[in-house]
């Protein structure tokens, strides 16, 4: 469902987001909806050719988009663009950290960059970009921040304990500093989303053959059936589905919410049978 069709049209009209990893998948979905909501979007991340058409995307469907680069990992250049993105638009009212890698490797030969890289990514990209914005957000008398999470982490996921591990850490940094920042006016909450079958995502959960994981997305391309079975609500999720959740979290009506962590999953996770070499029947 289109958002104009769930919010008010110019519900966010005037406000700037800064959405890291806005430039695909779940990130675009978000940043294109608080587009059409009246906000500008500022779109981060690595790859300034996706960046760009990615900002064509928006631009050309109305909305108002810019882009800068940004690895999340290096906080000289994440406190640079929020600097810059500060100056330019004079506030920042949404902070959303999206922006995350990932992929399949088993623990016991995982080296420590491929540990770090994703940790880095995830838990201290999230971490420098919310530390960055904060001032911007105090200045102006509050704002709102929204991290991405996952719930493979609430039993755990085989091949994935760097990714797990950053995202419950991400859920530990969402209460924490959701009550120290409170006082500032400033709300920060978790959207942990169920299986979405992103580019990024396949590229991610290609599992190594004779690992004994279910390669989910496989099973998706080869039998859409397959959601109806594993997934209560009987569908995957769509970046909308992520986007719909932000929107009301930066709009008024999440006005009173600050630490929570809203799992939007089609109730998958709780009827997930296991987490070891579980293949859905
Ligand atoms: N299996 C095992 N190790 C891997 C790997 C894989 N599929 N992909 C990367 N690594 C390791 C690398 O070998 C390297 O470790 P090493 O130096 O000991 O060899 C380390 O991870 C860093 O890899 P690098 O290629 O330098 O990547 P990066 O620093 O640019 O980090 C990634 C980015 C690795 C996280 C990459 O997956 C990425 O850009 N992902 C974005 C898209 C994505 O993951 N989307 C899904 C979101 S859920
Ligand atoms: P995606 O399209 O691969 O998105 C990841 C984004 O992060 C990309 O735009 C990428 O852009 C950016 N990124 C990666 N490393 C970065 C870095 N170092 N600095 C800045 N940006 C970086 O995958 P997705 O499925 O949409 O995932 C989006 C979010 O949803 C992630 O947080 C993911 O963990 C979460 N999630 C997804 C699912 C799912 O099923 N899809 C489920 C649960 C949670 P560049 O390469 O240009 O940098």
């Amino acid at each position: 469902m289109p958002a104009h069709a769930i919010f008010r049209e110019s519900l966010l009209e005037g406000q700037v987001a800064l959405v890291t990893g806005g430039g695909s998948g779940i990130g675009l979905g978000i940043a294109s909806e608080l587009a059409s909501l009246g906000a500008h979007v500022v779109l981060a991340s690595r790859d300034e050719t996706r960046l760009t058409g990615a900002v064509d995307r928006i631009t050309g469907a109305g909305g108002s988009a810019s882009a800068l680069t940004l690895d999340v990992r290096d906080p000289e250049r994440v406190r640079a663009v929020v600097q810059q993105v500060a100056e330019e638009r004079g506030r920042i009212d949404l902070l959303v950290n999206n922006a995350a890698g990932n992929f399949y490797v088993p623990s016991e030969s995982m080296s420590p960059n491929a540990w770090r890289a994703v940790l880095d990514i995830d838990l201290s990209g999230t971490f420098y970009c919310s530390q960055a914005v904060l001032p911007v957000m105090r200045q102006r008398g509050g704002g709102r921040i929204v991290n991405i999470s996952m719930t493979l982490h609430y039993r755990g996921w085989p091949l994935m304990a760097h990714a797990t591990a950053a995202k419950a850490g991400i859920d530990a940094l969402t209460r924490t500093l959701a009550l120290e920042w409170a006082s500032y006016g400033v709300r920060v909450n978790a959207v942990a989303p169920g299986p979405i079958p992103t580019e990024g995502v396949r590229k991610a959960f290609a599992a190594p053959s004779g690992s004994g994981v279910p390669d989910v997305f496989a099973v998706e391309r080869a039998m859409a059936e397959h959601a109806a079975k594993t997934i209560p609500l009987q569908r995957w999720g769509e970046p909308a589905d992520i986007a719909h959740m932000v929107t009301f979290l930066a709009s008024p009506a999440g006005d009173w919410i600050t630490g929570a962590i809203l799992v939007v999953d089609g109730g998958e996770w709780l009827a997930r049978p296991g987490p070891v070499g579980a293949t859905p029947a």
